[in-house]
């Protein structure tokens, strides 16, 4: 289709600078595919479609080098010629099965580009990234890259329900059309595999972890089976979630306990069938005795017995079971983030090895910040999975501009000291700190079926970010915005740099408007759009936004020091004493983990209250500052994404005061302090 929301990141924009599309038709003459998998055939159909469209020219396609200079060669090592092999003595080894090596290369005499890996999707995963120095006009000169992803299951977990419903989705309906399937292949699912393909991304859970049994059923199974035939090429294994007692509800069972001999080959029988439908099935994604769901709790079982029972029936054919940590219950209220920590720890050491527990960044539920899980560091025996949000549950749904990877970033370099300083999240998750053998990340998709996938064209972005940072947990969020930008719209440096700041500060936008200096989940409640922090009457305390400011005459906060729940003890020492202490503990922490009297002073010598106050207006003017760099940004866009941003920015901003005024005079009953002059109320 031509609608540039539609084509993401994949835009393939012609190259107008003369010299520059010289340099890249003279050295890309022709294409030459090695081997005939789906795979590789994707692989040339992409180059095709790319370099056309971005070189004007249409190419030769051969069969061998003949005696012709610089075609692109791609194929897997083992359908190299020796010439080709010889061209790469000292490569292979510093790649892993999904690494790719792109490698400027003289055979015979003749100048060739040769972009190789151990495996096919390896090689199209090289072709993505060769594309991808083209469409950010870097010279393909000499080039020699190699790289491989850091981290093994890197997936997107949709939240779709089997009626087409997404479950904290703002981008429409769900992708899968159940009901056509699995006769009907919509293209969609095509193009959203090239789509994480060119980024990296090699699962997808395709339902949602609120789970519906009857996906299990053969009915379902089939639907699946054709999705995973297409998705089969581009590298992505399809997932499922698995309700713990559909050994009940779909299989004529009495219980689900997971000692019981009928629920295990219950499950043992069930992974067969899907195995022999989808030989490459990627395994089960669970939520178990979290928020309503069943598990193994229901029979006094732990999580170890329920995931290790399923892990039992996935093992012989090579299948993984996700089992996530995200679990509160009603009987100890006191604070809700010690819970996953301590109902999870005491197992470490005890999950079958085909198991990963999937931890969310932070140890309440995807607010604009929290501080990292205490869980990361602290199962040295366990491999542990990230999971991100990416749909905008807590930050504004679509409707909001907000540049995740500056989120993803913080939790991922921040620093849990598990093996002392420099014990980052980053390799917890990458397996490098205390040599796990399984790792995984997983993000919560913001893909629907609005034309442009996520709602607002910018939100693409963190669909891409979060696929860089599966593969290399390191990347810096700048450079995902830098590159994201040039793919998406224009390589026009003005553009970029204008860009790259505006989504840079666009996190600390929504944290300033909507959750200052530590607070949190104080959006209104059930669907957590917009302000909320008076509500108090809900069935459950730790539902309720009282429950996490606890304002009173006397200040403001949750006290999670050793004198208040003392969650601060879930960190090590050295993470702990800094969050303790008042006067240690960072500014952007400051509500999360202390109660603050309302002339406490800041760092910077202003009250508590005028601090709060201050930091709402600086969320709301930095995000008219959003709204005046988009405007200049119009000769450099199309107008159907420009208008798509800019009315959704002047939304936004609509909203920044909106949360500003409305929690200001919630709070302020409580401070009996006056704003400060230079919060404006007039806008
Ligand atoms: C949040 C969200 C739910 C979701 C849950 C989960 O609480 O509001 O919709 O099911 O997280 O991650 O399981």
């Amino acid at each position: 289709p031509k609608n540039k929301g539609y084509n993401l990141w994949l835009q393939y924009e012609t190259v107008n600078n003369v010299a520059l599309k010289k340099h890249y038709q003279n050295r890309i003459q022709g294409l030459m595919p090695l081997g005939d998998s789906q795979t590789i055939q994707y692989a040339y159909k992409e180059l095709e479609l790319a370099l056309s469209a971005m070189l004007d020219k249409a190419f030769i396609s051969v069969d061998n080098t003949k005696n012709l200079n610089n075609l692109v060669v791609f194929g897997s090592k083992s359908n190299l010629t020796k010439e080709f092999l010889k061209a790469l003595p000292n490569e292979f080894h510093k790649i892993n099965d999904e690494g790719f090596i792109i490698k400027a290369v003289s055979v015979k005499g003749k100048n060739h580009i040769l972009i190789t890996g151990k495996t096919d999707v390896g090689v199209l995963y090289g072709v993505f990234r060769f594309l991808r120095v083209i469409q950010m006009h870097r010279s393909i000169e000499n080039l020699s890259m190699i790289d491989s992803p850091a981290i093994q299951v890197r997936t997107l977990n949709h939240w779709d329900n089997l009626d087409r419903t997404v479950e904290r989705g703002y981008a429409g309906s769900s992708i899968w059309d159940w009901h056509r399937l699995p006769d009907y292949i919509d293209s969609r699912y095509i193009d959203y595999a090239r789509a994480n393909a060119s980024v990296g991304i090699n699962g997808t859970v395709l339902t949602n972890v609120n789970a519906n049994a009857l996906i299990l059923t053969d009915q379902y199974l089939e639907k699946v089976e054709a999705l995973s035939n297409v998705f089969r090429p581009f590298g992505i294994k399809v997932y499922l979630t698995a309700r713990f007692s559909a050994p009940i509800e779909i299989g004529g069972l009495e219980t689900a306990d997971p000692y019981n001999e009928d629920v295990k080959n219950w499950w043992a029988n069930k992974a067969k069938a899907i195995y022999e439908r989808i030989p490459d099935f990627g395994g089960f994604l669970v939520k178990a005795n979290s928020e309503g769901q069943p598990g193994p709790q229901n029979y006094n079982r732990n999580h170890v017995d329920g995931a290790n029972m399923l892990a039992n029936a996935l093992k012989p054919f090579g299948g993984i079971v996700m089992w996530r940590a995200f679990v509160y219950s009603e009987h100890d209220v006191t604070d809700r983030a010690k819970q996953a920590y301590s109902e999870f720890v005491p197992y470490d050491g005890q999950f079958k090895d085909n198991v990963l527990v999937q931890v969310k960044n932070g140890a309440i539920d995807f607010q604009p910040r929290e501080p990292f899980h205490p869980m990361f560091g602290a199962m040295p025996k366990t491999p542990l999975m990230m999971e991100f949000q990416i749909t905008q549950e807590y930050l504004g749904f679509s409707t909001h501009t907000v540049f995740l990877p500056k989120l993803y970033e913080e939790v991922l370099q921040s620093d849990t000291y598990a093996q002392g300083k420099g014990s980052t999240v980053a390799k917890v998750i990458d397996g490098s700190l205390s040599d796990v053998k399984l790792t995984g990340m997983a993000g919560v998709s913001n893909i629907g079926s609005d034309i442009n996938w996520t709602g607002n064209v910018f939100l693409q972005a963190n669909w891409y970010g979060f696929g860089r940072l599966a593969w290399n947990p390191n990347t810096s969020s700048k450079t995902i915005a830098d590159e994201w930008l040039r793919l998406t719209f224009s390589n026009n440096n003005n553009f970029v740099d204008a860009l790259t700041t505006m989504l840079i500060e666009s996190r600390e936008a929504v944290v300033n408007y909507m959750t200052p200096l530590g607070l949190h989940h104080i959006m209104g409640t059930g669907h957590h759009y917009g302000p909320g922090p008076w509500v108090s009457n809900l069935s459950r305390p730790e539902w309720n936004p009282v429950y996490y400011h606890k304002a009173d005459e006397h200040g403001i906060g949750f006290n999670r020091t050793h004198s208040g729940s003392n969650a601060v003890e879930q960190y090590e020492p050295k993470v702990a004493n800094m969050f303790n202490d008042v006067n240690s503990c960072p500014g952007e922490f400051l509500l999360w983990f202390h109660h603050v009297p309302w002339d406490y002073k800041l760092k910077n010598g202003e009250t508590l209250w005028n601090g709060i106050a201050l930091k709402y207006q600086e969320g709301v003017n930095q995000v008219k500052n959003m709204i005046s760099i988009w405007d200049k940004m119009k000769p450099y866009v199309d107008e159907e994404r420009f208008n798509n941003v800019k009315m959704l920015l002047s939304i936004q901003f609509k909203e920044a005061k909106w949360w500003r005024d409305a929690c200001l005079l919630y709070f302020q009953q409580f401070s009996k302090m006056p704003l400060p002059k230079t919060v404006d109320k007039t806008e």
